[in-house]
């Protein structure tokens, strides 16, 4: 267990916060004797994975465990490939590697930040493909029971951007590895319009093409963390009221959405948050990207309290114009 660790290096955001004491986790085991240090202490732990969705807005007092269990296996299921994946393997690297496998399925989820074991609990999403499409089941350690326990991909109750282990499981699950269902038969996904457009022949299009195209895109529009801190996309995309969507449509007939199967409509954050002028704004070290008004960049290394601080001002406005709440996406610590 080491102690007294500058989180800044572990988290994409660039917050320099410090955690008491902090445990790289390679195995069930490890992380079981991580809890117990936990328990002897009375502390709460706070599990990362690749750092990619969080804001930490003050010290940690108690244990900070990265989950960094690494191994993928695959089993045959008629042309299905169920891919078993350790928590702490990197998602775009498994990507990659799945798809010079020949196991498809992925291609859309391509050059996205974070672990493997993070993917299922924001329901991880991008040019038209959910996780959700591809979930077998998921695995971890259940800190009330105290046993290691599978659920299904129904019971993680996959929605945008949500997932069980935001709710009844918040604090409670540990992934420890997640399963997912490829095909070994090519069938990707081109219908998101953005990605549609930059297709020479969408129809035709391979998965290797589709991933290729998904990536040249995300490298444009979304900065690197590496040079630019940030944590991918800052605010969920609101969903509202079909009721609501119309009277808004009415006055802003621009407005980006999609309706949902559940009859719900889906606003683009990004919209709201370009239309209010933040596009682009800085204030101090912390602004909104010139190319994604989704995307907010720590650009000289502020505290996590200025990010939420400046989100607010911007949440104010969006609501003050459009009457639409803007949730943060990334957890709060
Ligand atoms: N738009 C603007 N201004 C901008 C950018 C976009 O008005 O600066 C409008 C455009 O009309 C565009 C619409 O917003 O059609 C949607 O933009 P985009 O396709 O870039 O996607 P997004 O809704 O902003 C979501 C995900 C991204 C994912 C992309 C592509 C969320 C919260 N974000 O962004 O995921 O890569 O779709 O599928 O759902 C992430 O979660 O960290 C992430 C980057």
């Amino acid at each position: 267990m080491l102690q007294n660790i500058d989180l800044r290096a572990f988290n994409t955001l660039g917050v320099a916060t410090k955690a008491a004491y902090f445990a790289d986790v390679t195995s069930i085991e490890e992380l079981q004797r991580a809890l117990e240090f936990c328990r002897e202490r009375n502390h709460l732990p706070i599990v990362l994975g690749g750092g990619s969705n969080v804001v930490f807005t003050d010290d940690i007092d108690g244990v900070l465990i990265r989950m960094v269990l690494r191994g993928i296996d695959c089993t045959l299921s008629g042309n299905d490939r169920l891919v078993q994946v350790a928590a702490g393997e990197n998602w775009h690297e498994l990507v990659c590697y799945c798809l010079a496998q020949g196991w498809y399925g992925l291609e859309n989820l391509i050059s996205i930040p974070g672990s493997v074991g993070a993917a299922p609990i924001q329901n991880i999403g991008a040019y038209g493909v959910e996780l959700s499409r591809v979930l077998e089941s998921v695995t971890g350690w259940d800190c009330d029971q105290q046993v290691l326990h599978s659920l299904s991909a129904a019971e993680c109750q996959l929605r945008y951007r949500d997932s069980v282990f935001k709710n009844e499981l918040k604090d409670r699950f540990i992934i420890t590895s997640v399963t997912l269902r490829l095909s070994s038969e090519a069938c990707p996904d081109v219908t998101y319009p953005a990605l549609r457009a930059e297709l020479a022949d969408p129809d035709t299009a391979t998965p290797e093409q589709v991933a290729e195209k998904v990536a040249a895109i995300r490298a444009e529009k979304l900065p690197d963390y590496r040079s630019e801190p940030n944590s991918g996309s800052f605010f969920k995309n609101p969903l509202i009221s079909a009721e609501k969507a119309n009277e808004l449509l009415l006055q802003y007939p621009a407005l980006a959405h999609w309706p949902m199967p559940d009859g719900q409509v889906k606003l683009a954050a990004a919209w709201l948050v370009d239309q209010a002028g933040w596009k682009g704004r800085r204030e101090g070290g912390v602004g909104i990207h010139p190319r994604q008004a989704i995307v907010l960049v720590n650009y000289d290394g502020v505290s996590g309290n200025d990010i939420i601080q400046f989100a607010a001002q911007i949440q104010a406005d969006v609501m003050a114009n459009y009457g639409v709440s803007l949730e943060i996406e990334p957890r709060v610590y």
